[in-house]
């Protein structure tokens, strides 16, 4: 597998906690290359429009109103085989099932309130980069 980009989010429970510093810490010390970050507050059609894929699922609403309760850190992640590697790290989506040591487990309280996002394939990953980033602020 040759190197690879994904993109991640650290959610609004995570920065409120004071966990920035700790996932970012565990990010460089899993051997990713953090490519761009940023931290934004993000509005309800913004975070509407980022998980417009989801819009029809019960739980839509309580997403929104969730990534948009306070600021998320941005970043682009650059490793061999990103996307699987982020998503290992982050754990499963339910941090109940999520396994010990991964970031849900440590950091998040339930399945709307994980602590991380990370794309799950190659054409969502260039989605959600394009949405959050422009190609001047990738380095
Ligand atoms: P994420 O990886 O950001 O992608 C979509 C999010 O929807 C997911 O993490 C969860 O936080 C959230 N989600 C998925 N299923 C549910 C659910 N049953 N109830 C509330 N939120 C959910």
């Amino acid at each position: 597998m040759s190197l690879q980009s994904t993109f991640a989010i650290i959610k609004p429970d995570a920065v409120s906690d004071g966990n920035t510093g700790k996932i970012i810490a565990a990010i460089e010390e899993n051997g990713f290359r953090i490519a761009a970050m940023k931290k934004i507050h993000l509005s309800q059609a913004q975070a509407g429009g980022f998980y417009a894929v989801h819009k029809e699922r019960p739980f839509f609403g309580e997403l929104v109103e969730f990534m948009t309760e306070g600021p998320v850190v941005c970043m682009i992640l650059e490793k061999e085989d990103a996307i699987k590697a982020w998503r290992d790290l982050m754990g499963a989506t339910n941090p109940e099932q999520a396994a010990e040591g991964t970031l849900r487990k440590l950091y998040g309280a339930n399945i709307g309130r994980n602590a991380t996002h990370g794309s799950d394939a190659e054409d969502t990953a260039a989605f959600e980069t394009a949405f959050f980033f422009s190609n001047l602020e990738h380095c």
